[in-house]
């Protein structure tokens, strides 16, 4: 089993994503849940990780609560796409998880600490703050660090933001260019991908069609998650994009993607959080990341639903 560590924004797409972690949990052995102000302010993310355990009956999933603001900028939320609550549309009762004493940076740099070396993977579906401070207060993790395969980042695709940025790396563009910068191997899943991982009806009713709580609570998510692509965007189907991080880990042979330099710009205020890619090695740079652009989306959502089977 894989150690991994979630860190995350729940957000619709985040639950979506904790709850295919939790289903695979033979394969993935979840360390704990570290939250992080995106999506909606920390105290909710944090309250929606715990529910989202419960859901899944596991309330012995560690949840700590890390970071509520970004390292330099003010917080930038979208409630907009999530809703007030983070989990629009979804009942959200007081959670049962416990949420642990203890800062989830202090957990991250605990945890690697002691770690063997390149044995845990972090799994970021949020802005990148907790990761950062961690890589900062405690340069020496990341030897412990196999991978980070995080959410974020656009190139060949617009922003969804900004014209330029795509929103987590948006929201803390300071914490990704020093994730970027610190020499651990990192794989991105930017809207590049995950503008192909379309929430098509077909497909939501698939996951409706499991005989359990989970298939029909996703299939709820989803088709609330969707609307605000398809309303405000005009895009046919929405995209699914943390999911595609928990699907990497389990099967990296659904993407398709290429080794390359990327930059973040951290000053202009009009490309603020743009991902540059030297896609065509133009530059010296080190290809510091897998950037991936390519996903068998059909096989994508068939590992999503099968995976989600064992929940209750
Ligand atoms: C990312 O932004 C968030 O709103 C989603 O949860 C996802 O992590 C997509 O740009
Ligand atoms: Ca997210």
């Amino acid at each position: 089993r894989q150690d991994f560590i979630l860190d995350t924004d729940p957000g619709l797409d985040d639950a979506v994503a904790i709850l295919f972690a939790l289903g695979a949990s033979e394969r993935l052995n979840l360390l704990a849940l570290t939250t992080v102000a995106g999506n909606v302010p920390l105290s909710l993310t944090t309250r929606n990780a715990r529910v989202i355990c419960d859901w899944a009956e596991r309330y012995d999933v560690p949840v700590f609560a890390g970071c509520d603001r970004p390292l330099v900028r003010p917080l930038v939320t979208a409630e907009e796409v999530h809703g007030k609550t983070g989990l629009d549309g979804l009942e959200i009762h007081d959670p049962q998880t416990p949420q642990q004493g203890g800062h989830a940076v202090d957990f991250i740099i605990d945890t690697l600490r002691a770690a063997k070396p390149a044995s845990v993977t972090l799994g970021p579906l949020g802005p990148l703050t907790n990761i950062a401070l961690a890589l900062v207060k405690a340069p020496d993790i990341s030897t412990a660090i196999k991978e980070i395969v995080l959410m974020g980042g656009t190139y060949f695709e617009a922003g969804n933001i900004t014209p330029a940025a795509e929103f987590n790396i948006y929201v803390d563009p300071h914490a990704a260019a020093i994730v970027l910068g610190s020499g651990v191997p990192i794989t991105m899943m930017p809207l590049d991908v995950t503008h192909k991982a379309c929430i098509t009806g077909k497909r939501i009713d698939k996951l409706r069609s499991l005989p359990n709580r989970a298939g029909k609570r996703v299939a709820d998510i989803l088709t609330s998650y969707a609307r605000f692509d398809t309303q405000k965007f005009g895009l046919e189907d929405g995209p699914l994009h943390d999911p595609c991080v928990i699907a990497y880990l389990l099967e990296p042979g659904l993407f398709g993607g290429r080794r390359v330099n990327v930059q973040v710009e951290t000053m202009s205020p009009l490309t603020l959080g743009a991902t540059v890619v030297d896609w065509w090695g133009t530059t010296t740079g080190p290809a510091n990341v897998n950037w991936i652009t390519e996903i068998d989306a059909e096989g994508f959502f068939a590992l999503l639903t099968r995976t989600l089977a064992p929940l209750p």
